[in-house]
């Protein structure tokens, strides 16, 4: 069973992803890792993310560095945005989302392209989603409490600019995928996300 998860930034859809990976016993990828593992190596190796060959060198990056804190930053979740752009980065990156998807026993894998390239036959698919406004309250809201001084503007443009590239672009931008469910968080607490979710799974594999 392979359940394919996409949506926006602090959108909820990693708390979901992990949160259903574990209800269903299911090993769970976070693919935006992998892109922000090529922005973090672009950045570490003095490249500039917007050339394709820095970006495409990048995607060697050694397994140790998707352990790094470093990844977890706003300023790198940028920077994968950006090498994400590459369809070579994106080629170089498929392979190993594929073994993962395919592993016998099923998986759970989220990011914003996953119902649509990465795993399009999956069981189940859901497109996690919430409006700007909420998605910026939640991350400023997590950005106080680590004490990081940037306003709710700063944060909403960011994400604003982020949605922008993120289903512009040419090469598997972001979309809903054919027969996913749609979730909206906005006004969600993240236990009605998750039991929307579990009740989205549920019925898509009902009627497989
Ligand atoms: O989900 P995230 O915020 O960790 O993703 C960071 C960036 O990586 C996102 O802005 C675009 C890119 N990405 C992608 O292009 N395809 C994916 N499957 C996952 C992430």
């Amino acid at each position: 069973m392979i359940i394919a998860i996409d949506g926006p930034t602090a959108s909820g859809k990693g708390t979901i992803a992990k949160a259903l990976a574990a209800h269903f016993g299911l090993p769970h990828l976070d693919t935006g890792l992998l892109y922000r593992a090529v922005g973090r190596q672009v950045f570490l190796d003095g490249g500039d993310p917007d050339d394709p060959v820095d970006a495409l060198a990048a995607t060697t990056f050694a397994d140790e560095l998707l352990g790094d804190p470093h990844l977890r930053t706003e300023e790198c979740g940028g920077l994968a945005s950006r090498v994400s752009i590459h369809p070579t980065v994106r080629q170089a990156l498929f392979e190993r989302q594929r073994v993962f998807a395919e592993q016998p026993g099923g998986a759970v894998l989220d990011g914003r392209d996953i119902g649509t390239v990465i795993a399009p036959d999956a069981d189940v698919k859901l497109f996690i989603t919430a409006s700007v406004d909420a998605r910026a309250m939640r991350r400023w809201k997590e950005m106080q409490a680590r004490g990081a001084r940037i306003t709710f503007d700063e944060i909403a443009e960011d994400l604003r600019r982020r949605d922008e590239r993120d289903m512009g672009r040419r090469d598997a931008p972001l979309r809903v995928a054919d027969g996913a469910y749609v979730i909206d968080t906005s006004e969600l607490t993240i236990d009605q996300a998750l039991a929307a979710a579990i009740d989205a799974t549920e019925e898509a594999l009902k009627s497989r």
